[in-house]
C-alpha cells in the first residue's frame, strides 16, 4: 500500500474523481444473499474510497449513490437504501470531522424521505467549514433532469430580462448546474463491469478519463482506487490538442 502511495505521489492526482458504485446486487447474489446485503457491504467500500482520496490529496470526490431511475426499483429495496443512508450519515459524521471532509449533495434532494433530508442537512451544516476533501453524494440524481432544470432556470431569467440570450455561455450553464461549486470531473470510475454512464454528470465529464473495472462495488478497496489512479496518471490528456503540444506544455 505504501508503495502504491509513493508511486502516486510522483505525479499530479486528479482534482475531481467521480465514482459510479455499481454491482452490489450481483455481488450479493453470488453469495446467495438478498440484494440489500450487497448494499450494506458497499458501505465499507465507500469508507475505503473516501479515506483513500483523503490520504492522497484528492480535493473533490463525487459518489453516485442513488439515481432518478433507481426510484423504479422494488419498494422495499428503495426503503432499505434510504434507511442505510440515514444510519451511515449518523455513523460517519465522526470520520468526516476527523478527516476534515466537507459533505455536499447533488440531485433532487426534496424527493428523499424527510428523515434523510434532515440528516443530510445536519451533516452538511456540521462539516461546512472542513476543507481537505469535498465529498458530494449524488442522491436522486439524474443528469438529464439536472440539464432540464438548468434550461428552465436560465429561460426564466431571460424572460424576466435578468439575462440576455447572447450572454448564455458555458460558464453560465455551469453556474446553474447542481455542481456549480465543483470543478469538472477529471476521472470517472465505474465498478461491476458495466460500460455505461447511466445518466451521471453528462455535462461535467466532457473531458474526464473513464475507468471501468470488473470488480463489484462491495469488493472495491483502497488498493483498487490507487491502482486506478496510477492508470489515470499514465494517460495523456490532450483536450483536443496534439501529443507534441502537450509535451511542450509539460516541459
Ligand atoms: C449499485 O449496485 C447500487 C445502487 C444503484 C443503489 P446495484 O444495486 O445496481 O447492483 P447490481 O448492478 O444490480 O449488481
Ligand atoms: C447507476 O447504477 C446508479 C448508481 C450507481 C447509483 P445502476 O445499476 O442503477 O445503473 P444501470 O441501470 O445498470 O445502468
Ligand atoms: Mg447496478
Amino acid at each position: 500500500m505504501e508503495q502504491l502511495k509513493s508511486q502516486i505521489a510522483k505525479n499530479p492526482v486528479p482534482n475531481h474523481i467521480a465514482v459510479i458504485m455499481d454491482g452490489n446486487g450481483r455481488w450479493a447474489k453470488l453469495k446467495g444473499k438478498p440484494r440489500i446485503f450487497g448494499h450494506k457491504n458497499g458501505i465499507t467500500s465507500v469508507r475505503q474510497v473516501i479515506e483513500g482520496c483523503a490520504e492522497i490529496g484528492i480535493n473533490y470526490l463525487t459518489m453516485y449513490a442513488f439515481s432518478t431511475e433507481n426510484w423504479n426499483r422494488p419498494k422495499l429495496e428503495v426503503k432499505t437504501l434510504m434507511a442505510l443512508l440515514v444510519s451511515s450519515l449518523k455513523k460517519e459524521l465522526k470520520t468526516l470531522q476527523k478527516n476534515n471532509i466537507k459533505l455536499n449533495t447533488i440531485g433532487n434532494i426534496e424527493n428523499l424521505p424527510k428523515k434523510a433530508q434532515i440528516e443530510l442537512a445536519e451533516v452538511i451544516e456540521k462539516t461546512k467549514n472542513n476543507s481537505t476533501l469535498t465529498l458530494t453524494l449524488a442522491l436522486s440524481y439524474g443528469s438529464r433532469e439536472e440539464i432540464v432544470n438548468v434550461i428552465k432556470n436560465i429561460s426564466k431569467k431571460v424572460v424576466n430580462n435578468q439575462l440576455n440570450v447572447e450572454e448564455i455561455d458555458e460558464k453560465i450553464i455551469n453556474n446553474h448546474l447542481y455542481t456549480f461549486s465543483l470543478p469538472d470531473v477529471d476521472f470517472m470510475i465505474r465498478t461491476s463491469g458495466e460500460k455505461r454512464i447511466s445518466n451521471f454528470l453528462l455535462w461535467q465529464i466532457a473531458y474526464a478519463e473513464l475507468y471501468f473495472t470488473d470488480t463489484f462495488w462491495p469488493d472495491f478497496r483502497k488498493e483498487n482506487l490507487f491502482n486506478a489512479i496510477i492508470e489515470y496518471q499514465n494517460r495523456e490528456r490532450r483536450f483536443g490538442k496534439t501529443s507534441e503540444q502537450i509535451e511542450k506544455i509539460n516541459e
